[in-house]
């Protein structure tokens, strides 16, 4: 059957994926028929991602990406068991909401590490001539729409996930000649562990407020994990260095 999105045969490393839309990742990157390494720190949560994953031939790699020196070999540990890699998705992050005033360097060095210098490193290490597939590669970044817009005390996270679309560009640039593509996935608001305490989705006052900012309503994880598919197949061979922002219309009022 003719289908321009299968993932048959790919190899593909999904951080975040124990939880909200890397997990969603993982399990479609499967069902679409590629070998993931799913990388997270809580083993639970991440044996509750296998779970729910087709076929057999995954790894699960329990690891703190601010780690950021081990993070070379980890890589070499997933190339050496499911072989060289075509996918790379960079899920995991954090994100808060905090004024400026209340905004210490090491609250920035926190989020830059975990959400930017985690992506690069390991973006770096799976990009290594030994590491990468021959086909070439497509790595997505996560980005949001508060990379794009701004929003009420969101600076810090704003600040984070810019940069990495800026990244981006250049990125896609530098590895073109190499059939690597780096592209950007910008999400607005999904329900998951990530903001389901906050009040704008705890209160209902609040969140009938961003509902109504969102004109197709809020996500699923499976709107975004679909963006992944087709940015991870050969379907989207000739995109590089976009930002694909998937809100349900929030950025476009
Ligand atoms: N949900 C939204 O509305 C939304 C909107 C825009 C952008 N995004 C972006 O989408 C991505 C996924 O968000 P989500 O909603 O799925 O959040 P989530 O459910 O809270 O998942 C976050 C994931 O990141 C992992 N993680 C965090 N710090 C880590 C670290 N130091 N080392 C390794 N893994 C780490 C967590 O792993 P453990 O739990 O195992 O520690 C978890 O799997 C994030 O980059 C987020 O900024 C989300």
């Amino acid at each position: 059957m003719f289908n321009p999105f299968s993932l048959e045969g790919k190899t593909i490393i999904v951080t975040g994926a124990s939880s909200g839309i890397g997990r969603q990742c993982a399990i479609d990157c499967s069902r679409m028929g590629a070998k993931v390494a799913i990388i997270g720190r809580n083993e639970e949560r991440l044996n509750e991602t296998l779970n729910q994953m087709e076929g057999e031939k995954h790894l699960k790699v329990i690891f703190d990406l601010t780690s950021t020196d081990s993070i070379k070999t980890i890589v070499t540990d997933i190339v050496s068991k499911l072989g060289q890699i075509n996918g790379l998705v960079c899920c995991a992050g954090i994100s808060n909401i905090l004024p400026l005033k209340l905004m210490s360097v090491e609250q920035q060095e926190h989020f830059f590490r975990t959400n930017v210098f985690s992506t690069i490193e390991l973006t770096r290490q799976v990009l290594s001539i030994k590491n990468v597939s021959k086909d070439g590669a497509s790595v997505i970044f996560f980005s949001s729409i508060m990379g794009v817009v701004g929003e009420n005390a969101k600076s810090l996270y704003s600040m984070t996930k810019g940069a990495l679309i800026s990244a981006s560009h250049s990125l896609a640039v530098e590895y073109a000649k190499k059939k690597i593509r780096v592209n950007c996935i910008s999400p607005g608001v999904v329900v998951t562990p990530i903001n389901a305490g906050q009040p704008y989705i705890s209160d209902p006052d609040k969140r009938a407020l961003l509902e109504a900012k969102h004109p197709l309503g809020l996500g699923q994880t499976s709107d975004i994990s679909n963006a992944c598919i087709y940015l991870l197949s050969d379907a989207s061979r000739w995109i590089t260095g976009q930002n694909i922002v998937v809100d349900g219309g929030y950025t476009i009022q």
